[in-house]
């Protein structure tokens, strides 16, 4: 067999077979197809698609290019079952919806990503907690998984290697937004955790990496369709990225709200829906829960009893961080030192936020990457954020900006209020979950 040939019968709109597939993927792990046969397959896939099996390979085969997770010596007496996003701004549902999924009796071994461009990443939230480890061995992250129910961390080298070098050459031949690419892309790695269940809530709105709900819903359809076919029962909800979905933006920012919504301090309500939503299915899927209404039962005891909030303070604890952090937190988590309201310029009522922008406003005080490499200020972020329909005015601000020093702040507060437009009249509002596929 030659990459050539594979290349050739896929720009010819032929449907590969497994053995093809395998090939070409065992290739691009060991380094026997070069970049540039990389680059050309990945266009070829990009304008002729491919069918579902062999969707179901590719990823399969990109899922055992490293390690899979085998939990069988484990004897955990419960289903192990992730959540996935397809990312947004003003996220943090996985903080959450780990541990409650966790205290209602699941397996949860979450590895989670970095933000990139506008979007935050769970990891760099996490990295807002002292000494919290996000990158253990794989031995220690199942063993806390086992202990604790949830252990959330980074990508490990060991996890789906030909998902990197094949993600790193489409990020630089404009392949990135091939839905079958996509959906190998996501769930190799998703998968190789070991799952039976997941959850994926796939954003849709112009803060979203699919901007249309059609093309959200394509790629919900095929990630469902992929996990199922590899044997992991899976549904999608395609959920609003129209505006931020919580209080807060940035990493400390957006860990203190995950506290408060964990301890009952607050919960905002578009985060608490989809959270809810999620984690419901994430019970449904794994038959924890056999209604819906039993789910949303569960989850609500294991909040209201704080069984939820107490483990995540274990999962902290075993990941490296402080022991009294749920208790202590506000002592552990950075604070910026400028802290300023941002008003309108003239009162009227939110009607739409660039959601892309948004982020970018976070990403300029120093709380995101342009580049991978960049280091980022843990503190600094947005907070108090009006969503769409708030009569903002000089007594109701826009939001809080939390800054570095106060000429980010002041950039900070012109960007922000050029990502949001005003109405004289209460706007419509868009729905919060549009609808979940199963
Ligand atoms: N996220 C991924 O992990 N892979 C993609 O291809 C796109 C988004």
């Amino acid at each position: 067999m030659l990459p050539q040939e594979i290349i050739k019968a896929k720009r010819d709109g032929k449907t590969l077979t497994r053995e093809q597939i395998a090939f070409f993927v065992k290739g691009i792990s060991n380094g026997n197809v070069t970049d540039g046969q990389v680059a050309a397959f990945a266009m070829s896939v990009y304008f002729n698609g491919m069918a579902m099996p062999e969707r179901v390979a590719l990823t399969e085969e990109m899922m055992n290019s490293g390690t899979v997770l085998n939990w069988d010596s484990f004897n955990l007496g419960g289903p192990i079952v992730d959540k996935h996003s397809t990312g947004g701004v003003s996220d943090s549902v996985s903080l959450m919806l780990g541990p409650m999924v966790a205290a209602c009796g699941g397996y949860v071994p979450m590895i989670a990503g970095r933000g990139l461009g506008h979007t935050g990443g769970t990891l760099d939230k996490f990295e807002s907690i002292p000494g919290y480890n996000i990158q253990p061995d794989l031995a220690d992250f199942q063993r806390i998984v086992k202990d604790v129910g949830v252990a959330i961390i980074g990508q490990t080298a060991d996890l789906a290697p030909a998902d990197k070098r094949f993600y790193s050459i489409r990020d630089v031949t404009a392949t990135v937004d091939s839905i079958p690419l996509i959906t190998a892309s996501i769930l190799s790695k998703k998968l190789s955790a070991g799952l039976e269940a997941l959850a994926m809530d796939v954003k849709t709105g112009n803060g979203a990496f699919m901007t249309s709900l059609e093309d959200s819903r394509a790629l919900a359809s095929s990630i469902v369709a992929v996990a199922n076919g590899a044997g992991v029962r899976t549904s999608a909800t395609i959920t609003d990225m129209n505006e931020a979905l919580g209080d807060t933006a940035g990493n400390a920012t957006e860990m203190r709200e995950a506290i408060e919504y964990l301890t009952g301090v607050r919960r905002n309500p578009r985060l608490h829906q989809v959270t809810m939503t999620l984690a419901i299915q994430m019970l449904l899927l794994s038959g924890i829960a056999a209604s819906k209404e039993e789910a949303k039962a569960k989850l609500n005891d294991v909040l209201d009893s704080g069984r939820a909030a107490e483990i995540f303070g274990k999962m902290v604890h075993a990941l490296g961080g402080p022991s009294d952090f749920l208790e202590n937190w506000q002592g552990y988590l950075p604070k910026a030192p400028v802290v300023m309201p941002v008003y309108a310029d003239s009162p009227g009522y939110i009607a739409e936020v660039s959601t892309r922008d948004l982020g970018l406003v976070v990403v300029s005080l120093g709380g995101g990457r342009t580049n991978p490499a960049d280091n980022i200020d843990h503190a600094v972020g947005l907070s108090e954020l009006a969503p769409i329909g708030t009569f903002v005015d000089n007594n109701r601000p826009i939001a809080m900006i939390h800054a570095r020093d106060e000429v980010s702040a002041i950039a900070a507060s012109v960007e922000l209020k050029a990502s949001i437009g005003l109405s004289e009249t209460l706007p419509e509002l868009d729905p919060v979950v549009y609808e979940t596929l199963t």
